[in-house]
């Protein structure tokens, strides 16, 4: 018998940070290596705002140090009604708003006020992150396989066979591995499915609800125009619980500030929760993040520079991925329209390397793309993808503009040197 629970021996750790001890051998090593693996930035390729980086010191040395209010600090849940109001035309009170440290408390808070055991759980693969949310709830999830044809999105069709009787569908856009978006159309289409399935439901049965996590909402590129199911379907307001914060938008994943929206009675028992994990926002960064989303010049400023740098990184690999595919390889990109990910195919599995080795998974393929062309990705199948078609995310903001113009000449000397 184990002297540990069932819970803790059935984490699965992750996968990238297994890739990532791959990479991080060969740097000690000497080697250059574009990783693009961690959904992260480099922070000093792209700091945080500096009004926000002030706001955080002056809250210091006011000492506002001590606990934060439990469902988040009045002036930043004030903010963000405002921001959502401005930004995503989203009404929201200060009793709707939960704050965080970081999203991912928040995830986790909606998972445990909306799921039981032996509940189901519907979300798409690839997606981030809820095969684990469900391993430590003990509950039935299902991955809803996705296609490259619908730039792995889910839709409306995919999703129906499932429905019946779920209680949580979560989504995302822009998706986190893909970098691709809902269109307005197919996010309708999903909305509808929820209200009908919501309008069968006996009296008494639990309603499906829906995780919308939209955390890479303000990184959206060309026309690309982020869609949510509330503003599409108004009556879906009781039933979406929104997740968002700064970790991404404003590259401040280390500022571990996130929030979540949506019907009061659910965001009061996700304070509960998150009040019993002690896993608040710390106080200072709570209002130097209120300060800095009222200066919306301040925001914009930042967003089109950020965004800017982080889409001409994206657009470099593409086009580098579209040369090569054009060059006569065996390998395709979907176009990048949001989030700081590109979606690329390497369709080289069966492959055999020069020393005789077959390239039999997309594991062993990463392995040698990691070892030969000195870049890092991650596949698809760590976001829950069954099939192994070849399919990676490649993510750019731990990387320079340069480092990723450079690696594609070695990936084009490596995938030249498999038979
Ligand atoms: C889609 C998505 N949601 C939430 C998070 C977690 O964000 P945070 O760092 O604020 O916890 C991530 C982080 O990678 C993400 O990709």
């Amino acid at each position: 018998m184990s002297n540990i629970s069932v819970l803790a021996q059935n984490l699965k750790s992750s996968e990238i940070i297994k890739i990532a001890f791959e990479v991080n051998e060969l740097k000690r090593k000497g080697e250059d290596i574009a990783n693009l693996t961690i959904g992260d930035f480099d922070s000093n390729i792209y700091p945080i705002p500096d009004e926000l980086k002030q706001g955080i010191i002056d809250a210091y040395n006011a000492n506002l140090t001590n606990y934060p209010t439990a469902d988040g600090v009045l002036s930043l849940r004030e903010s963000i009604s405002t921001f959502l109001k401005e930004k995503l035309d989203l009404t929201y009170g200060l009793d709707e708003i939960l704050i965080s440290g970081g999203s991912r408390p928040l995830i986790y808070a909606t998972y445990l006020t909306i799921v039981d055991k032996g509940d189901k759980v519907i979300y798409p693969a690839p997606s981030w992150n809820n095969n684990h949310y469900c391993d430590m709830l003990g509950v039935e999830g299902i991955a809803v396989q996705t296609t490259a044809e619908n730039n792995f999105m889910p839709t409306a069709a995919d999703l129906k066979p499932f429905v019946k009787d779920a209680v949580l569908l979560a989504l995302c856009s822009p998706l986190n591995p893909t970098g691709t978006m809902f269109s307005k159309n197919d996010l309708e289409e999903i909305c509808d499915l929820v209200i009908e399935e919501n309008k069968s439901r006996k009296e008494g049965q639990k309603p499906l609800y829906i995780l919308y996590d939209q955390i890479y909402a303000q990184l959206t590129f060309g026309e690309h125009v982020h869609v949510d199911p509330v503003s599409l379907r108004p009556e879906l307001k009781d039933y979406v619980i929104f997740i968002d914060g700064a970790s991404k938008c404003f590259a401040a994943t280390g500022v571990r500030v996130g929030w979540s929206f949506g019907p009061a009675n659910i965001i009061e028992r996700m304070k509960g929760i998150v009040g019993h994990m002690g896993a608040w926002a710390p106080k200072p960064e709570q209002v130097a993040t209120s300060v800095f989303l009222k200066d919306l010049t301040s925001v914009d400023t930042y967003l089109d520079h950020f965004k800017d740098r982080i889409q001409k990184s994206l657009d470099t690999l593409y086009k580098g991925f579209n040369d090569l595919k054009a060059e006569g390889f065996a390998v395709d990109a979907i176009e990048p329209m949001g989030a700081i990910y590109l979606t690329v195919r390497i369709n080289c599995i069966g492959k055999s390397t020069e020393e005789g080795e077959i390239l039999d998974d997309s594991h062993k393929l990463n392995s040698y793309l990691i070892k030969e062309a000195k870049v890092a990705l991650v596949p698809f199948s760590a976001f829950g993808t069954t099939e192994d078609e070849g399919w990676f995310r490649a993510s750019v903001g731990a990387s320079s503009f340069d480092d990723i113009n450079a690696m594609i000449p070695r990936l084009k000397s490596a995938l030249t040197k498999l038979k």
